[in-house]
């Protein structure tokens, strides 16, 4: 058996092309706005990412760039600007973090109308408790399109999910509870991991050591998403032995070219909708044709 490869890359373009033929309709454009806190050179390259994406699309991005010394009070004040800029509809802030800054603070911090991550506590509730008016982050609305771009039913499959991070493991194990999977989640502390994982239908890797999900730990026929970005001897791979794996397994996503690219469409989705919901809010319309409002 040699599994399908699913194209995260080709799915994401699709988003983007749906995307900006809406936001083409709308008379003013939906604004993002990015904060870049010191000298990571990996989310540089994230966030100029983004910012090109959004401009492909027609949100209009902002990216703050900040010192890595700021203060969190002086980080809480931008973040309080951006909040009542009525121009901004939706706002990030870049992890990770300096270590001097707590992150969970700060993102409390932004209106969770504007959380366009999906990560300040209000909108992890909502996901938590199953209410569809959750902001969900971008990573596991990615995981979740891609699965369904195979066209299995998930409903009942086992999903094994490894990693418990608050942007990619717990929110991935919420949404695919919500949407009626049997849902394990493995962490650095599970013991016996690879007996775990055989037991998966659907295993979504998310723990950032290389390679770790091996052949032998994969179910026959399970699906594989991999969330992994490793950098390995100056190659990119993910927490999924590629290779091997595309042997037993019926579908696997490449890194690069499968999460990632979702990633990045998802969030353009999340801030177009913030904007929908805020237009309606103020009493406008807009042109999602009822995707990210009821108005339409
Ligand atoms: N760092 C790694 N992934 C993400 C993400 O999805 N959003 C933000 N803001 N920071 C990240």
């Amino acid at each position: 058996m040699s599994a399908q490869i699913i194209d995260g890359k080709q799915a994401a373009a699709q988003l983007r092309e749906e995307l900006a033929r809406k936001i083409a309709k709308e008379e003013e454009k939906p604004v993002l706005a990015v904060v870049l806190a010191g000298e990571n050179e990996a989310s540089k390259v994230y966030v100029r990412n983004k910012k090109k994406a959004a401009a492909e699309v027609g949100i209009s991005c902002e990216v703050l760039e900040l010192s890595a010394s700021i203060g969190e009070h002086a980080l809480q004040e931008v973040i309080e600007e951006l909040n009542e800029n009525p121009h901004i509809n939706g706002i990030i802030v870049q992890l990770p973090l300096p270590e001097h800054l707590d992150s969970q603070r700060i993102l409390n911090s932004i209106r969770p109308e504007k959380d366009v991550d999906g990560f300040h506590p209000y909108n992890a509730g909502l996901l938590a408790v199953g209410n569809p008016e959750a902001v969900v982050s971008a990573t596991p609305r990615g995981i979740l399109k891609l699965l369904e771009s195979t066209g299995i039913d998930f409903t009942g499959k086992h999903a094994v999910i490894i990693g418990r991070s608050n942007i990619v493991g717990r929110p991935t194990a919420a949404l695919l509870l919500n949407h009626d999977c049997t849902v394990t989640i493995a962490h650095s502390k599970t013991k016996n991991l690879p007996d775990l994982v055989r037991q998966g239908d659907i295993v979504v890797a998310a723990c950032g050591r290389p390679k770790i999900v091996k052949k032998d730990w994969v179910k026959p026929g399970a699906l594989v998403i991999d969330v992994g970005i490793n950098r390995v001897e100056g190659k990119l791979c993910g927490d999924v032995d590629f290779d091997n794996v595309r042997e037993v397994a019926a579908f696997v996503t490449p890194v690069p070219g499968g999460v990632g690219p979702m990633t990045v469409a998802m969030l353009l989705e999340n801030t177009y909708e913030a904007f929908c919901r805020q237009k309606q809010k103020s009493g406008h319309s807009c042109h999602c044709g009822g995707h990210g409002c009821s108005h339409c």
